[in-house]
Formats: C-alpha cells, sequence, structure tokens
C-alpha cells in the first residue's frame, strides 16, 4: 500500500505524513528532502540553481541514499549526512529552482520508486499522485489558504531560529507556489483520484484522523 499526499509548502503536509506513517507503522517518504538535497549540492559547489547544464552535469557525480530510522528520514549524499543542513531558506529556495528543472525530477523518479517498492509507504510532495506513484491506492491533495500556510511556515522558522518578517515569509512561499504550480513538467496539480483536503482550519490530528477514515475504509 502507498498512500500519496501532496500540496503545496506550508500546508501541513510533512507533519500529517509522518504522523499517519507513525499510526500505519509505515515508512515515511519525504521527497522534498530529495530536492532539497540535490539544492544543497548544487549550493555546496557554488553552481547556480537555474543554471541547468552544470546542475544536470553535477548530477553525473552525485549519489543520494536514505536512511529510515524510527520514523524520520535522513538523506546522504556523496556519503555524508546532511539532514540537518536541509531547511535553511537558502537551501529552500534552491530546492525550488532546481525542482523545475526536467533532468533532476527524472533522476530523482526511480530514487523514490525504489523506496516505494518496499510497500507500505506514506510518500509526501508535489507529483507522488500524478507521477511518482500515479497507482497509488489512495491519494490526496492539501491545500489551505497562502496566509495561513505563510504563518505556519513562520511559526517553523522562527522554533528553528530562523528571523524573518511574516511577509519576507509570505512572498517566499507565494513565489515558490507560483514556480510549483506553472512549471512545465510535474507541475503541482492534484491528481484526478486524489482527495481534496482544505486544511485550513483544521490541526494536524483533524486532518490525519480525516485519512485514517479513508485508509480504514479502503483497508
Ligand atoms: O516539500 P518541500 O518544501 O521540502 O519541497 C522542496 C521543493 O522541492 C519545493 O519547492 C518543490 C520541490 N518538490 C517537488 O517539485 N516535487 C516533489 N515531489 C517534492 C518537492
Amino acid at each position: 500500500m502507498i498512500i500519496a499526499i501532496d500540496g503545496p509548502a506550508g500546508v501541513g503536509k510533512s507533519s500529517v505524513a509522518k504522523l499517519l506513517a507513525a499510526r500505519l507503522g509505515y515508512l515515511y517518504l519525504d521527497t522534498g528532502a530529495l530536492y532539497r538535497a540535490i539544492a544543497w549540492k548544487v549550493l555546496h559547489n557554488q553552481v547556480e540553481p537555474a543554471d541547468h547544464a552544470r546542475v544536470v552535469g553535477l548530477l553525473e557525480t552525485t549519489s543520494i541514499h536514505m536512511q529510515f530510522q524510527n520514523g524520520s528520514m535522513q538523506v546522504v549524499v556523496d556519503g555524508r549526512d546532511i539532514t540537518g543542513e536541509l531547511r535553511t531558506p537558502e537551501v529552500t529556495s534552491a530546492a525550488s529552482i532546481v525542482s523545475a528543472i526536467p533532468r533532476v525530477r527524472e533522476w530523482l523518479l526511480p530514487v523514490q520508486r525504489q523506496i516505494g517498492q518496499r510497500g507500505s509507504v506514506v510518500a509526501e510532495g508535489r507529483d507522488i499522485g500524478t507521477k511518482v506513484f500515479p497507482f497509488a491506492p489512495l491519494k490526496f491533495f492539501l491545500d489551505a489558504d497562502a496566509t495561513v500556510r505563510a504563518e505556519r511556515r513562520h511559526r517553523e522558522l522562527v522554533a528553528a531560529g530562523h528571523r524573518e518578517a511574516l511577509e519576507t515569509t509570505y512572498q517566499d512561499l507565494s513565489g515558490r507556489d507560483t514556480r510549483d504550480r506553472n512549471r512545465s513538467v510535474a507541475p503541482l496539480v492534484p491528481a484526478a483520484d486524489a482527495r481534496p483536503i482544505d486544511t485550513s482550519t483544521l490541526n494536524i490530528e483533524q486532518v490525519v484522523a480525516q485519512i485514517m477514515a479513508a485508509v480504514s475504509a479502503a483497508l
């Protein structure tokens, strides 16, 4: 069983997917971390994220592995565990840019599908239901008002020790939304058979409860 959860930034996908995976005893696959890992490598090599040719060239000498421990996922790039370095504003912004490069998406497909082969996975991202696991029996598309999402993301940033104005978070999130929804390959759109959930007025528990009800009905 693969459960696909897609949606824009700040919608609560990661918290929901993580909790759901823990409840079900499934693996939690955070596909955004893979795009972030490539962005990390790009920045680490002083390559401009929008320089398609150089970004694609870097892939030839890149290895990505994931380790799953106690419900969380660690990302190892070229033998180094970089999980703790993936949530900075620089990596966030670069991930949004490199994720629009078709070859980057193509390169990451088998990496994601290999994990899917293990079965019992909750996978979270932007194109899980449409591209990565189109045959997943259960798909959910989470969405929420952009202001609510910016406030959530801002609270997370502050809690993690990053200082920035709420307006900056909002602008950044809106910019990423526009890029994610309008890119030519695998844009952020709900799969035709995805169940929509508006999380604007719901907390994590309430979203998980809705999904659990659908999972129980399907099992
Ligand atoms: O979910 P996240 O914020 O960690 O994702 C980081 C970036 O990666 C985001 O800007 C969009 C991109 N992404 C994607 O294009 N496809 C996915 N399946 C997951 C993430």
